[in-house]
């Protein structure tokens, strides 16, 4: 009587306590975040779809992740979104959970969340924004957010130029409708077979988001008296899968941290590595910015995810079976491709095999560093040149307007201290502008070297997740404005040529800076985050519990 009298409450008839599955709908809906900021539509869809299949939905809410909002970066607020979700999901008597996301971490922190405690669960992630238009061109989010930032620093736009551009890049609700982090995360929950296929494609504002989110509160049901859950759909074959679709749609750096976090919770056995070998035989497939062309509404009406998989089939695991049920195989044997020029052919790829996310290794990142190759400048993948090094991301936004800094075009920018712990949630700065000085000059890419993040709008050529970072110590502490850095994608080098003695003695005189974070959530992120090379995740949210209660007096 306790537990169905409050509901009554709500103003249930007595119907939904026989014994029907009760399905949480977790909803990370908030007006702070405006890329999720349509998610209570999308839950009335889910529940209509759950009510037409038999079960009791439930929709709560979560944290939410507004990425262009929080500061001093979302990333440092994943892992208690996802300490959250797991917990609410663990808490509460739900048999079965559809995951409502959108903005770039919100994805992932309910991936991670819901492998913890691996209830059925389906993800429905909430669509990118329809395409930017501006002056009748097409303009990404993100991605021209930079340009054009960049051309204004430049002196060739002006402000109220600017303030045009803003709102043709936002014309509807959803999230970034460039191949940013938010769409990657939204393709690779697809690729894993966490979310039903098409359902990272769809914009936010096409009715179809919604019948795709009728069809998840329908499937959820299903599974909900199923053994399919998170454990059994996100299996190392569904890691390769999602790594591979990750390097032909051009996905994110972002993706990399976030599928080892994932990856962590579950068990499965993931490295950096694993990504550069994976990625080296597949081509980038999908034309959109930042690496290429068009954007997200292209993407879809070109077939999407399930196009994309059917021209990889020979690279991807086709019996990997996800929250359909059915075979990878199956689903993609009738995906069609509408537009050629968005999805290319593997015969004739928008860039060859091995252009993706390449990892480095080296004396400057002895546990590895990323570089995105198909956003660089295709002559600065090898390059030689001398550091110039800033301890903050402040202090080279303080130097680079500077008309007299001590730098030219083949210098090497290099910037610590923005690393999981270092900054700390590991800001999506590595993508910083060049120095104003450059700019003016026309120099348009430099090579850039950090411990920090790139959005996944971003481009340029920029060597980012240098592991360990500098805060703890890692040999991009001990680096020398005036030190030669020697850059070698395709070998897959990064080396500061500087000898060992001497690194020894430099680091003999380095100390830890003291981290500002004396209390709350930043003291516990900044004592147990691991670093990028392992996910950043916190060390103690590794692995899974499950979703019995430890002590349950009910
Ligand atoms: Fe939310 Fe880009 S700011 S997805």
């Amino acid at each position: 009587m306790v537990y169905r009298s409050w509901l009554r409450a709500e103003g249930f008839t007595a119907e939904v306590f026989d014994g029907r599955p009760v399905i949480g709908i977790a909803n990370s809906w908030s007006e702070l975040t405006p890329c999720n900021a349509h998610l209570r539509g999308v839950a009335d869809a889910v529940k209509r779809g759950v009510w037409q299949a038999g079960g009791f939905p439930l929709e709560f809410p979560t944290m939410s992740l507004g990425e262009s909002l929080m500061r001093p970066t979302a990333m440092l607020f994943r892992n208690l979104m996802a300490m959250e979700v797991e917990e609410l999901l663990r808490a509460n008597p739900l048999d079965a959970v559809v995951l409502l996301s959108g903005c770039d971490k919100t994805t992932p922190a309910m991936l991670m969340a819901a492998a913890s405690v691996d209830l059925p669960t389906i993800m429905v992630t909430g669509g990118p924004m329809l395409n930017g238009r501006f002056r009748g061109t097409q303009v990404g989010s993100g991605t021209h957010v930079w340009r054009f930032e960049q051309e204004h620093a430049a002196g060739r736009m002006t402000q109220e130029d600017l303030l045009a551009a803003e709102t043709g890049m936002a014309r509807s609700c959803g999230h970034c409708m460039t191949m940013g982090t938010a769409s990657t995360m939204a393709c690779i929950a697809e690729a894993l077979g966490m979310q039903l296929p098409e359902s990272a494609t769809w914009p936010a504002a096409d009715s179809r988001r919604l019948r795709t989110a009728q069809q998840a509160g329908q499937r959820i049901v299903d599974l909900a008296r199923s053994e399919l859950r998170p454990s059994r759909v996100m299996t190392r074959q569904a890691f390769e899968n999602a790594i591979i679709i990750n390097a032909a749609i051009g996905g994110s750096t972002n993706a990399v941290i976030h599928l080892l976090a994932i990856a962590g919770r579950l068990g499965v056995p993931l490295a950096l590595d694993d990504f550069d070998r994976l990625a080296r035989r597949v081509p980038t497939l999908v034309n959109l910015m930042p690496s290429g062309k068009y954007l997200m509404e292209d993407f879809c009406y070109a077939g999407g995810v399930p196009a994309v998989m059917r021209e990889l089939s020979g690279f991807l695991h086709t019996s990997h079976i996800g929250v359909t049920g059915r075979t990878l195989a199956d689903i993609i044997a009738t995906a069609e491709c509408w537009n050629r020029e968005v999805i290319r052919p593997v015969a004739d790829p928008l860039q060859p095999s091995g252009s993706g996310t390449a990892v480095l290794r080296g004396n400057l990142c002895p546990d590895g560093a990323v570089i995105k190759q198909s956003a660089a400048s295709p002559h600065l993948l090898r390059h030689r040149g001398q550091a110039l090094v800033f301890d903050s991301i402040e202090d080279y936004h303080q130097a680079a307007p500077d008309p007299h800094l001590d730098v030219q075009e083949s210098t090497i920018l290099v910037v610590r201290g923005a690393g999981p712990r270092g900054y700390p949630g590991m800001p999506e700065v590595g993508n910083f502008v060049l120095p104003t000085k450059l700019l003016e000059r026309g120099v348009t890419d430099m090579v850039r070297i950090s411990d920090a993040r790139m959005s996944g709008t971003g481009f340029g050529t920029v060597v980012l997740h240098v592991a360990p970072e500098a805060a703890v110590g890692g040999p991009l502490a001990l680096a020398q404005s005036g030190d030669w850095i020697n850059l070698d994608v395709p070998t897959r080098t990064l080396t500061l040529e500087v000898g060992d003695d001497e690194l020894a003695r430099r680091r003999a005189a380095w100390s830890p800076p003291a981290s500002p974070f004396t209390r709350g959530y930043a003291r516990l992120y900044v004592e147990h985050v691991q670093q990028a090379s392992q996910g950043a995740d916190l060390d103690f949210l590794t692995g899974a519990s499950g979703a019995a209660v430890p002590r349950d007096n009910h």
